[in-house]
């Protein structure tokens, strides 16, 4: 059993300050970075590209990457990455601009359509180092071999796992997910939870990714709230944490079936992946108790939720309740809350996104391994 991260990682505040030093150190000379537009408004982009620069790299900027990013926007960043001639990717970003660069860095050695290698393991050529510098604490896309773009041309979104995807460096600053506004700190810090849950029960769980995942689950049961309702920075860098160790989990054990519903919501209604997985973790959690209860009543105790002697029955009952309270305290709405979803649009997509779950391989990893007509109906069931 291997566990694939990072070769260096550093958590601590200013770790930023820290890429140029590190681009150093793997022997390169230049930097593409690769970020949205948002990092270059606030100022964050430049900063990080003097820092580079000061470091004696020649940097070039890739700012193109929109939320939830598409194959066309990583053979855009592909196109600046071979115009600049760079030698190394950053980073810098939620989990879009994280995903965009690692697709782009290996991009190179891997052409043609990207379906072509959507799956595990299917990469056939090795690609530049990523240095990844995470804004939001949340996707800990930083810490994982996974990436999740749009095919364009079927409105799906692929998952492509391969530990060549993986950054080589991982920078956790939480100075910079210290203004990140309440329902972005709310939905990434649900995602962060279940991704702790999901590494926790899923099929391919390991000795070594237990300890990673449970350590996120307690870790958001500390922090979450307090991140959420007053954002004081030693909430934040916990959530920080807890976004690298969860990353660090289901990279290695999966996500399941939560992650596996979630993604045909973002690709055909273009919600983003924190709210998607947020909105469905408590039903999705109450299906898939059975399959797993002392790993569930494991989750509830890491949460703080029950005591260490209730029993495995109370502990789950306890978690459903839980979750489905935390939602409403971090003001998650409801599916049917989120703009553009009418129920029409809804149930028409049904099938499709309930074909597109099961074919992403994720609710097999499942404790309760759901048919086509089950995922429909968790849909409604979260509507
Ligand atoms: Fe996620």
């Amino acid at each position: 059993m291997a566990l694939v991260l990072p070769a260096t990682t550093w958590i601590e505040p200013g770790a930023r300050h820290r890429a140029g030093a590190e681009a150093v150190a793997l022997g390169r000379a230049r930097a593409l970075l690769v970020t949205d537009a948002f990092m270059v408004q606030s100022g964050v982009a430049a900063e990080i590209r003097a820092g580079l620069e000061e470091a004696g790299l020649a940097v070039a900027l890739f700012d193109g990457v929109e939320p939830d990013p598409t194959d066309a926007a990583v053979d855009e960043g592909r196109a600046a990455l071979v115009a600049h001639e760079a030698d190394v990717v950053i980073g810098l970003g939620g989990g879009s601009a994280l995903d965009a660069a690692k697709t782009i860095a290996v991009r190179g050695g891997n052409p043609g359509p990207m379906r072509q290698y959507m799956g595990y393991q299917q990469l056939v050529g090795a690609g530049l180092p990523v240095i990844a510098i995470p804004t939001t604490a949340g996707t800990g896309a930083e810490a994982t071999r996974v990436v999740v773009v749009t095919d364009t041309s079927t409105d799906t979104k692929m998952m492509l796992l391969d530990d060549r995807l993986c950054p080589t460096v991982a920078l956790v600053d939480v100075e910079l997910s210290a203004t990140m506004p309440r329902p972005l700190t709310a939905h990434v810090g649900v995602d962060t939870l279940t991704h702790g849950i999901e590494a926790y029960v899923s099929a391919k769980a390991t000795e070594e990714t237990d300890p990673l995942a449970l350590a996120c689950v307690r870790r958001c049961g500390e922090h979450l709230r307090a991140a959420w309702e007053d954002g004081d920075l030693e909430a934040r860098a916990g959530m920080a944490r807890a976004a690298y160790e969860g990353g660090a989990a289901f990279a290695n054990a999966s996500v399941c079936l939560v992650h596996g519903m979630s993604r045909p919501l973002g690709a055909v209604f273009h919600v983003p992946h924190g709210l998607s997985n947020a909105v469905l973790l408590p039903t999705v959690t109450a299906f898939s108790l059975e399959g797993a209860p002392e790993r569930y009543a494991e989750v509830a105790r890491a949460l703080g939720l029950v005591a260490g002697d209730e029993s495995v029955a109370a502990a789950g009952d306890a978690l459903i309740a839980g979750l489905e309270d935390l939602n409403r305290r971090l003001e998650v709405p409801r599916l049917r809350d989120l703009p553009g979803v009418t129920r029409e649009r809804f149930d028409a997509a049904l099938p499709k996104m309930a074909q597109d779950a099961l074919a992403s391989g994720s609710p097999d990893r499942n404790p309760v391994v759901p048919t086509a007509e089950q995922i429909e109906e968790l849909y409604r069931r979260a509507w």
